[in-house]
């Protein structure tokens, strides 16, 4: 007989892999074809950093001790970087983590946390792990809506996620709209935005909710290594937020929650500010290419402050999904996000963007 279990995961299920989401070795065996170019999980396209790839070599040696459980030369380094203290700083194996900290520390049954729809998938399962009920909040044709979120509060509302620019849709709020966001909340609900594709990010009125953080005290930014510095699997992510909150976050985490490897890696890629820069002029480059293809396809997108463009198709994207990944081209079916007709492309290296077009002709003039 199965031991009772919390009545709050009665609302979960677990992670299964659907074909987006396996790793290329499987969708190599799979697919039965060699090249496979993926673009379903906005990764770092130029790969890690050679700075973190060499740090890693070198902790491997140090794999048996147990390491410094509480990162502090990383967050030494984050806390420089981004101009806070260190006991501002919390880290976490990935931005996920982070965000089932938070919802650890500060959700629990009887609470409404708001959350903008559709987005990153975490904010919600974290809220149902704790019991919370999440308020979902339609963006307006993909943008962010401030106001609508705003109205979704109630004296229930312990929390609320802006992810910024937001996935899947690549869009933000404007500076003075975030100001009058921030200022607008009441004290006593968290803000939570989560900026792990703030370094894409190029619009002159796209501003990081950091240096607002005097708008509203209950901020806590979230960020992640996985994208700029291309260490998804490392798993290093963290928050920045008010010490007292950090403090608190600080009771929840594990103690070794960020592995040595991930801290190494992470500190190293921090340094290389010629990958970083790369990075950006790759996702430039890649988003022109798109934008130009994507038109002559006659395809709706959305402007992208991200490393990836959501296109509107008309049709199941399933079904073009499967199609493109029988040319070994692996992207985000819109289903995901229980949006069927739309698709999420990661912007690749300028050939992959290349073939991730030819593809996509391919597959929709097969339709016609
Ligand atoms: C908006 C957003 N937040 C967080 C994450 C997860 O980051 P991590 O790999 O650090 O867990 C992702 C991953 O794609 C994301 O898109």
């Amino acid at each position: 007989m199965l031991p009772p279990h919390r009545p709050e995961i009665e609302n979960l299920r677990p992670f299964l892999p659907g074909l987006p989401d396996k790793t290329i070795p499987e969708l190599q065996e799979i697919l039965g074809r060699e090249k496979i170019i993926k673009l379903s999980f906005n990764e770092n396209p130029l790969g890690p950093s050679p700075l973190a790839r060499r740090a890693v070599r070198e902790a491997a040696a140090r794999m048996n001790l147990y390491h410094d459980p509480i990162s502090t030369r990383l967050r030494s380094a984050l806390a420089e970087q981004n101009r806070v203290d260190p006991e501002e700083i919390i880290v976490g194996n990935g931005a996920d983590d982070v965000v089932s900290i938070i919802a650890q520390a500060f959700f629990q049954p009887g609470d409404e946390v708001v959350i903008p729809d559709p987005t990153f998938g975490s904010y919600r399962s974290s809220a149902l792990l704790m019991g919370a009920a999440p308020v979902l909040v339609n963006l307006k044709d993909f943008a962010i809506d401030a106001l609508a979120l705003l109205d979704a509060l109630s004296p229930r509302s312990k929390a609320i996620f802006l992810c910024h620019p937001n996935n899947p849709t690549g869009t933000y709020l404007p500076t003075e709209d975030l100001q009058q966001f921030l200022k607008a909340l009441p004290e006593h609900v968290l803000a939570i935005v989560d900026e792990a594709y703030v370094d894409y990010a190029t619009a002159p009125d796209y501003t990081s909710a950091l240096p607002l953080r005097s708008l509203h005290q209950a901020l806590l930014v979230v960020r992640t290594f996985s994208k700029i510095h291309g260490l998804a699997a490392a798993r290093v992510g963290y928050a920045i937020g008010p010490r007292d909150i950090i403090e608190l976050m600080s009771r929840v985490r594990l103690p070794f929650n960020l592995n040595y490897l991930g801290q190494s890696a992470a500190l190293a890629a921090l340094g290389d500010l010629a990958h970083q820069e790369k990075g950006r002029r790759i996702n430039e480059e890649g988003k022109a290419i798109l934008y130009r293809g994507l038109k002559e396809l006659g395809l709706r997108f959305w402007p992208t402050q991200s490393n990836f463009i959501w296109v509107y198709t008309g049709q199941d994207s399933w079904e073009l999904t499967l199609k493109m990944a029988q040319k070994g081209i692996i992207v985000r079916p819109g289903a995901t996000f229980r949006r069927p007709e739309y698709l999420r492309l990661s912007i690749g290296l300028p050939g992959q963007n290349r073939l991730l077009l030819k593809a996509l002709e391919n597959v929709l003039a097969r339709r016609v």
